[in-house]
């Protein structure tokens, strides 16, 4: 059986592939597993809860309608950090084919507080395909079924898992601009490949549809972004900040990850009434 569902997540086994496989729970529609012929390529948390009393620590979180914390922006600042998709239980909506499901997410699916913190009718569609037994995509659709028009940020908020990140390398974002969320310092810009060698939190901006993640000048994940997805957050919390966090275990698993994140998150997307918008990312594992 390609699709088995259970009453709080769903798995894709690949048809021509046993050992590869990909989960989504109902709970933010995030993927927490995705395995390539046996072998986890995303790194989740020990401790992160499973449970549905906390956004995930790991996998792929979707953040929909706003990205980090409240601030400067009066429609979302009611938000929590990162808004209320990856922590509301979306409603499976079924397989599309054998390796594609879909899980969708309104006003319905809402608490009451949070419903009247972000007073809009909207539709927003999850899509996960594994796509072949090394390739995963995901891809989000926003409509706006509102009669006003509503601004949002999308983040797709992988967490890649990774053998060590000081031997890893991100190529595609030279002589890019970026936000330094370490040092709120803005327009900041590098002409190296990334690498990362201590807390690195950096939302880049304009990047490039293809970004390749190399471990020992190795490509480990190449990630293609449909061109919607104008922003690319580069983070790992390092020692202090994953020691501050209490769902990130074990603290040295820092190490083992890097989250590139594609997104719509420098400025807001608006969205008119009727209107729809989408985004989409395509990751190929090469080991
Ligand atoms: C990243 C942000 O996208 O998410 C970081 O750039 C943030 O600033 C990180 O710390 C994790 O956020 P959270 O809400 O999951 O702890």
């Amino acid at each position: 059986m390609p699709i088995t569902a259970d009453s709080s997540s769903v798995t894709i086994t690949h048809p021509d592939s046993p050992q590869s496989s990909v989960k989504i729970l109902h709970y933010g529609a995030t993927v927490v597993s995705w395995k390539v012929k046996g072998d986890e390529k995303l790194w989740l948390s020990e401790s992160s809860k499973l449970d549905g009393s906390r956004a995930v620590r790991g996998g792929i979180p979707l953040v929909f309608p706003r990205f980090g914390p409240p601030g400067s922006h009066p429609a979302t600042d009611k938000l929590p950090q990162h808004g209320f998709a990856r922590s509301s239980i979306w409603e499976f909506l079924g397989e599309v084919n054998p390796t594609t499901v879909q899980f969708g997410l309104g006003p319905e699916n809402l608490d009451a507080d949070t419903k009247s913190a972000w007073d809009y009718d909207f539709s927003v569609i999850a899509t996960v395909e594994l796509a072949s037994p090394s390739q995963l995509n995901v891809s989000i659709s926003v409509e706006n079924t509102d009669r006003k028009p509503f601004d949002f940020n999308v983040l797709f908020h992988t967490y890649y898992k990774v053998p060590e990140v000081e031997k890893v390398s991100l190529e595609g974002f030279t002589e890019l601009k970026y936000y330094n969320k370490v040092k709120d310092s803005n327009d900041e810009s590098g002409l190296q490949p990334i690498t990362i060698h201590e807390e690195f939190d950096r939302v880049y901006r304009s990047t490039p549809d293809v970004a390749v993640i190399k471990f020992d000048q190795k490509p480990l994940y190449t990630v293609e972004n449909s061109k919607s997805l104008t922003d690319t957050v580069v983070w790992n919390p390092w020692t202090v900040t994953a020691e501050k966090m209490t769902d990130f275990a074990p603290k040295q698993g820092f190490h083992h990850m890097i989250c590139v994140e594609n997104g719509n998150v420098a400025g807001f997307t608006t969205l008119k009434p009727e209107e729809k918008w989408e985004g989409s990312i395509a990751i190929k594992s090469h080991i």
